[in-house]
């Protein structure tokens, strides 16, 4: 096998917040494989960096009264340590805004601006008469005009589910400053994707992506591609654009350029060829680990802007799906909001590693944190498995052999098992393939202990004269824990660094024709891993939900993110109102997903007289199932709603502030289908 030359990123987070367990997700995984094609021997160089542009981290440095170059000095150290200690050993992180990134940024623009490639033209937006600056649209909020629902954002109501302008927004206000927005007219820069479809046809087609996510580029492409606006008006924190003063690059523009910059600054730190692994002739591999939000920038913008300035493509986008904690989206109300820094404060970080190794693939499904099912996979993989085998013999080779294993392999036959799985290990590495790695590994992991079940040493040594079958026995134990040891170093490094101390070896070298250690002096053992602690993941949860509480009392009210489904009721109404409800019993007759909502449910129901079709936003809380057949109560005289998913005849009325604790279901004794409620 020739060795390989390998860049590989992970995408680069936003400067304006910590590093959290669903970031780790992608950091981690990206990690694993780095260190497995090291440790397969081919050259691999693994980059990222702070992406500190953009209006966000702007209005937070500018909240908290310093410098948005203080702001992302400071967020780019505290992510470098909390990387580090997760082991996710980059071998650069930089920054987007660096000299590095503004070279290549300008470079790149200017290729594409003489290619004919960019375009402008005045827009229309709205801007903030006090803050002096445009306001995208998560910084405008009005009521929505579909349906009046109040405290909506700019693009797309969460009540109705209604897409609109946000100039068509009632009674807007911009969320910086309060002030009702006003229009204005400013010229934008385009970049023309369409310039590139024929490419992007192709280059989507050949191989540079995963099955599900080429399907999804084949509906976009055949939608037709858009112009991407890429210049953003001062006041902006990011790069002035060459020939437009007072224009800057939109942050997604200069974000993948980050890494090149931040490999360009590899390069001269550590005497790399740049251009060995970017031009257009490269023969390297270039792979961009990211997540699933984000394939639009990978896949389609990332390339045609490559192409367009002349630099070679990816080899590979390999995109994955999100982190969900107990089966639901992490929440800060429920303490599953955690961060990186949170977790590192009560627990030890590979376990993390080896939970999420556990549950990889190579496809873009989300993966759940399940808090039962961390501690029980740790404890009986981790602890109760592999580290086992270990402790079991080694107490012998100590006590009775001064530390020396036997000169002899006692079942050979064995030990090339173990070595026989590297190439089958070795493939699901490769293919990110993770979660089957593991289960190869602790299957060997089983076989090994069945083994000193068998042979029971713990027996043999009481026997007289069977020192000689002891010390094999232990020692054969020994030598297959180095080999499980060495084929989870990509994924337990600091583990593998104590299992190194004790075995007095380097675990570097993937397993092929490897030799037994024999007559190999080893250290005293030390647990090399204790089990979860229960208690300490209630004391992260518990933490996680003191850090909500900290930091919304800093935070300004008008930037609380939107976390119920329910607004607080604005002002009272009159008797009259009220007497205008049809409140009644309806009894729940089906309820279904509907495709591509991650929020409603559809319910047909029986409300006495006649059946009703309503939508209702409950999926956080009920499964289909487990509604049919109930009773609820519903607003029957409610005009009818065009949704995005269809026509919604009526409102299920619910308590509870969102998400699992939502109630919808009246007690069923003394109620039917039609009762009238009031
Ligand atoms: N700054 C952009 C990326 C620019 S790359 C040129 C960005 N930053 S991010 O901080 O929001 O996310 C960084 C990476 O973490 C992204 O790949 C994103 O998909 C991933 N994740 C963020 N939250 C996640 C989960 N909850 N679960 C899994 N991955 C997640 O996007
Ligand atoms: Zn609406």
């Amino acid at each position: 096998m020739s060795e390989r030359k390998i860049l590989v990123t992970s995408a680069l987070p936003y400067a304006n917040g910590p590093i959290h367990l669903g970031h780790l997700v992608e950091y981690i995984q990206t990690d694993i494989w780095v260190r497995f094609q090291k440790q397969r021997g081919n050259e691999c160089h693994f980059v990222c960096a702070d992406d500190t542009h953009g209006t966000p981290i702007m209005l937070k440095a500018d909240r908290e009264g310093i410098s948005p170059e203080a702001l992302i000095a400071q967020v780019g150290k505290e992510h470098l340590a909390d990387f580090t200690e997760f082991g996710v050993a980059f071998d650069n992180y930089h920054s987007t805004h660096s000299e590095e990134n503004r070279a290549f940024s300008s470079l790149i623009y200017k290729r594409l601006r003489d290619a004919g490639h960019i375009s402008s033209r005045t827009i229309t937006q709205a801007f903030d008469p006090i803050k002096n600056m445009f306001l995208s649209d998560r910084f405008i909020k009005g009521e929505c005009p579909k349906c009046g629902a109040p405290d909506q954002y700019g693009d797309s109501c969460e009540a109705c589910g209604a897409t609109y302008a946000p100039t068509e927004l009632k009674n807007a206000v911009s969320t910086i400053s309060g002030a009702k927005p006003i229009d204005k007219d400013s010229e934008h820069y385009f970049f023309n994707l369409a310039d590139f479809t024929e490419m992007l046809q192709a280059w989507t087609k050949a191989g540079h992506l995963q099955p599900e996510v080429r399907n999804k580029l084949a509906e976009w492409l055949d939608g037709g591609l858009q112009q991407w606006d890429i210049s953003r008006d001062a006041p902006y924190f990011g790069f002035e654009i060459p020939d437009a003063p007072g224009k800057y690059f939109y942050v997604w523009l200069d974000a993948p350029i980050g890494y090149m910059a931040s490999f360009k600054n590899l390069c001269d730190k550590n005497n790399l060829n740049f251009d060995d692994y970017w031009a257009l002739n490269s023969t390297s591999e270039l792979y961009h680990f990211i997540g699933k939000d984000i394939i639009y920038f990978h896949a389609l913008f990332w390339p045609a802007m490559l192409s367009g300035a002349h630099f070679r493509t990816p080899t590979a986008i390999f995109a994955h799906g999100f982190l969900t904690v107990n089966g639901e989206k992490m929440s800060k109300s429920r303490g599953t909001f955690i961060t990186a820094r949170t977790y590192l404060d009560h627990l030890n970080p590979e376990y993390l590693r080896y939970y999420f190794a556990a549950k990889l693939s190579a496809g873009v499904d989300d993966i759940d944190l399940n808090f039962d099912d961390f501690s029980q996979r740790v404890n009986s993989d981790l602890v109760g498995k592999v580290v086992n085998i270990a402790s079991r013999c080694s107490g012998f080779i100590s006590k009775r052999f001064d530390n020396k294993l036997s000169a002899n392999c006692s079942e050979p036959g064995l030990f090339q098992e173990f070595l026989n799985a590297n190439e089958q290990i070795a493939e699901h590495y490769e293919a990110r393939e993770f979660g089957k790695a593991m289960r190869e590994i602790m299957a060997l992991a089983d076989k090994a202990n069945q083994y000193i079940d068998e042979k029971k040493p713990w027996l043999i040594a009481k026997q007289e004269g069977n020192e000689a079958e002891l010390h094999e026995v232990c020692s054969m134990g020994i030598n297959l824990f180095r080999i499980l040891a060495t084929y989870l170093k990509p994924v337990l490094p600091a583990l593998t660094t104590e299992v190194e101390r004790f075995l007095n070896i380097d675990l570097n070298a993937w397993p092929t024709n490897t030799q037994a250690l024999s007559n190999h002096l080893i250290s005293d053992f030390k647990p090399l891993m204790t089990r979860v602690e229960p208690d300490k993941i209630s004391a992260i949860v518990e933490a996680s939900k003191e850090n909500l509480e900290k930091t919304s009392a800093q935070q300004p009210l008008n930037t609380t993110p939107k976390e119920t489904l329910f607004e607080p009721i604005a002002g009272t109404i009159e008797f009259d109102d009220f007497a205008k409800l049809d409140l009644r019993i309806a009894k729940i007759i089906t309820a279904t997903h509907i495709e591509g909502s991650d929020k409603l449910l559809q319910l047909t129901l029986d409300i006495g007289d006649e059946t009703r079709n309503i939508l209702a936003g409950i999926k956080s809380a009920y499964q289909p199932e487990d509604l049919e057949g109930k009773l609820t109560l519903v607003i029957a005289n409610l005009a009818p709603r065009k949704m995005r998913f269809g026509t919604s005849e009526g409102m299920v009325l619910a308590a509870g502030p969102g998400g699992k604790d939502i109630w919808i279901l009246s007690p069923d004794e003394g109620a039917m289908a039609g009762m009238r409620v009031k």
